[in-house]
């Protein structure tokens, strides 16, 4: 049975995605990256990524859905961020101009006028603790997350965020405050399991490891199986 999030659902519009290493987490974020490209034309999708151990998405370097080239650097990732806010504010100010509440009601105001819609924007961000250890770096990271989560939905602009530690250090109150969607792979431990889920869960802890995760939508928990998409190896 195959599960699909929407992104324009309240509850699972960003994501916070924890779990300890070898856990899955950045094999998940590639299917979930190979299911948005499948159903998503890059006229309609731009996709903006974050790896810091450049290990995760070797074969999408230069793809048409890139936002701009992926990003391996803290300076850049507080760039990318900030970039992502500018979009957000230019969008609202699109959409009062318009009279639009959300990107779809403009859109749809577009191609009444035969114009191109503007494109949804995923950043996927793998290992985000790799730029929390300076306080700096955290904090303007974190101002960019705290305005993105708060109002990004509406302007068509999602976050997906995969941490291997998820401890109340990395993933602080205004992290977790405003990435409402969260999956656990296999955590190291009960503490870590209890950080994603925001109360008393230990679950995670006890996963098998290799994709095995709960996925958190609204109240309800799920336990499902992340999807695995073979490497290519380029010539
Ligand atoms: N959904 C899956 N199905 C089968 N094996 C998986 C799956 N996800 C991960 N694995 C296995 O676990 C290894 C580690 O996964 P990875 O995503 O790199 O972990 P993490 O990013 O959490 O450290 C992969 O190389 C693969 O062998
Ligand atoms: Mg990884």
């Amino acid at each position: 049975k195959l599960v699909e999030a929407d992104l324009s659902d309240p509850n699972t519009c960003h994501f916070l995605v924890g779990g300890t290493t070898g856990s899955g987490k950045s094999e998940f974020l590639r299917s979930l990256l190979l299911s948005l490209l499948y159903h998503h034309s890059p006229q309609q999708l731009k996709i903006a990524l974050v790896d810091p151990k450049r290990v995760t998405f070797p074969e999408f370097e230069g793809m048409s859905w890139l936002l701009s080239p992926i990003v391996k650097d803290c300076d850049r990732a507080i760039e990318l961020m900030a970039e992502l806010v500018d979009e957000m504010e230019q969008r609202y100010r699109k959409f009062e101009r318009a009279k639009c509440p959300h990107l779809d009601a403009y859109n749809q105001q577009l191609s009444n006028k035969q114009n191109l819609p503007l494109p949804r924007i995923v950043c996927i961000f793998d290992e985000y603790a790799d730029f929390m250890a300076e306080k700096e770096i955290r904090k303007e990271l974190e101002l960019s997350i705290k305005r993105l989560g708060a109002k990004a939905r509406a302007a068509g602009i999602h976050l997906i965020i995969a941490t291997q530690r998820p401890e109340a250090k990395v993933v602080t109150p205004i992290i977790r405050s405003n990435l409402p969607g969260r999956i656990a792979l296999r955590t190291a431990s009960e503490a870590d399991s209890k950080i994603i889920f925001g109360g008393n869960n230990t679950e995670a802890a006890y996963l098998l490891g290799k994709g095995d995760l709960l996925y958190q939508k609204g109240g309800k928990l799920e336990r499902l199986q992340s999807l695995f998409a073979e490497r290519i190896v380029l010539p």
